[in-house]
């Protein structure tokens, strides 16, 4: 399998005043297609600045992140901003919609950050993906108006929308309760046995248990990389027709 994500010798310091914070400490890490890997590792141990990076959210202090066939190391921000919107989907613990917007506008969002127009085609597949995540009947709803575990699923189809080789996801079931996280885990899984690489963050066992390589952080630090022989599965009935309808649904071109 080629590798989507490849980092050698990541540094990452902040200077906050006289200190300076070595987030990363060499972090060398290479993801291929098609991996569900869970970053884990205590508060502070360099996690979401792994993720930011990697998400092109933020910059390396120094070492070399190759994404796809692009160096990303030095890339400038609007190149970056391009490289986000056409590689990367996004998903935070704190979903990050919008609230003015709709389910169906919340979903269209990283397109216009593409600049992308809003026409038929674009509606109709946002429309799709939020039936895919089982919003269907929701589509004209604000965030206010949905539980956190819908308001997640807004997110995954918002994460979606850009056809993204890889999807990056910080806590994702951070805030929701353990019946909750387990539907928005059985999507994630359905969406990576569709092909999509994901790489997330958690601290929970019971959520790193799904990912099928676990890596462990520590001061800045791989501390083991390690293949989960036996993760969980979702429901077998519905694994196969998410991943079909993500497949055509995603094939229409939009523009
Ligand atoms: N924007 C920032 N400015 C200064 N220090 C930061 C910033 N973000 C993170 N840090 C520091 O970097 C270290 C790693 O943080 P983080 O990546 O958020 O860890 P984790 O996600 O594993 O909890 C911590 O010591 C944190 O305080
Ligand atoms: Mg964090």
């Amino acid at each position: 399998m080629p590798a989507v994500v490849r980092v050698e010798k990541l540094t990452k310091h902040y200077f906050l005043e006289s200190v300076v914070v070595r987030a990363l400490r060499g972090v060398s890490l290479t993801v291929e297609k098609g991996e569900f890997v869970a970053l884990m590792g205590p508060s502070g141990s360099g996690k979401s600045t792994l993720l930011n990076v990697l998400g092109c959210l933020d910059r390396p202090t120094d070492g070399r992140y190759v994404l796809g066939n692009d160096d990303v190391s030095r890339m400038d921000d609007d190149h970056l901003s391009e490289i986000r919107s056409r590689y990367l989907g996004f998903i935070f613990q704190s979903y990050n919609l919008l609230p003015q917007y709709t389910v169906v506008e919340n979903i269209e969002v990283p397109l216009l950050y593409q600049g992308c127009r809003i026409n038929d085609k674009t509606t109709k597949r946002c429309i799709q993906l939020a039936q895919l995540v089982g919003l269907g009947d929701r589509l004209d709803h604000r965030p206010m108006q949905l539980s956190g575990g819908q308001q997640q699923r807004v997110a995954i189809a918002r994460a979606l929308v850009n056809d993204p080789q890889v999807i990056l996801a910080d806590e994702p079931t951070g805030n929701l309760d353990s019946k909750t996280s387990d539907e928005i885990m059985q999507m994630l899984i359905r969406l990576n046995d569709a092909g999509k690489t994901i790489i997330m963050v958690t601290h929970e066992n019971d959520i790193a248990a799904w990912a099928k390589r676990v890596i462990r952080m520590r001061d800045g630090m791989i501390e083991s990389d390690e293949l989960n022989e036996r993760p969980k599965v979702a429901q077998e009935s519905v694994t196969a027709a998410f991943s079909e309808n993500l497949h055509s649904l995603l094939s229409e071109a939009i523009q």
